[in-house]
């Protein structure tokens, strides 16, 4: 969770540029194939034309999957940092994504305007995901779904996981790759403020959605997927 002192917007502001380069680095790829199986829940027998939020989007890499796995799709794509979504606006498929300034704390959408909504590691930067989490579930029709990708705060001390991949190697390998130190020390800390996997989920089911499901992926549980309805 972001602390009161962190300028999130500024951090993604100053990265925009490199974040895809940095992601794919510190991951070794594996972000791509976690947003492919994120998209594979979202749209697994939803509407075939569904209004899909992607919240948080970033560089677009999720709103251009589920356009690639879904054409019909009506994708729109909100983010607090304009050059983030600019980075990414000219990837394969996105000129057909709608590309919203807006802020998870107060989304500019009105009750139930989407069938699904995706967010990838956007809710651990928030201010107040209590807050955040109510605008998904307002913004969400009753019957729809919300798929997350979040690193969480482990439960459990995984000492090789969190003390040398988690706090050490991705922290350099996104200062290598992106040039910026302090963003990518705010990575490691930001995990260690927010919520684990079983606080996260029972702030779901508090903030209205009925069944949550989560599992963490492949390696190490580093990363986890979250589905609400
Ligand atoms: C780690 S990036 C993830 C981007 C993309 N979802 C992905 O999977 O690569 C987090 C994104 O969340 C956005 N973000 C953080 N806090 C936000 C807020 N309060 N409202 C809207 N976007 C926010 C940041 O600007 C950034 O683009």
């Amino acid at each position: 969770m972001a602390s009161a002192a962190t300028d999130v917007r500024a951090i993604f502001d100053r990265i925009a540029g490199r974040y895809d380069t940095a992601n794919r680095v510190m991951s070794a790829g594996l972000d791509v194939l976690w947003r492919r199986r994120a998209m594979r829940l979202l749209l697994d027998g939803l509407d075939p034309s569904p209004w899909v939020l992607d919240l948080g989007a970033g560089t677009l890499d999720g709103a251009v999957e589920i356009l690639r796995q879904r054409p019909s799709a009506q994708v729109v794509a909100a983010d607090f940092t304009r050059a983030m979504l600019v980075a990414g606006r000219r990837k394969p498929g996105a000129a057909l994504v709608a590309l919203h300034a807006a802020d998870s704390h107060r989304l500019p959408y009105r009750d139930g305007a989407f069938l699904a909504a995706f967010s990838g590691f956007c809710v651990r930067n928030l201010r107040d995901p209590a807050l955040g989490l109510a605008e998904l579930r307002r913004v969400v029709r009753p019957g729809g779904r919300l798929v997350l990708l979040e690193f969480f705060r482990p439960a459990r001390p995984r000492p090789f996981w969190d003390g040398l991949v988690t706090n050490r190697l991705m922290p350099l390998l996104g200062w290598a790759a992106s040039g910026d130190r302090a963003a990518y020390r705010y990575l490691p800390e930001s995990i260690r403020r927010f919520d684990t996997r079983g606080d996260f989920e029972a702030r779901l089911r508090a903030a209205g959605f009925a069944t949550v499901r989560g599992q963490d992926l492949f390696p190490g549980g580093i990363a986890s997927l979250v589905e609400a309805r």
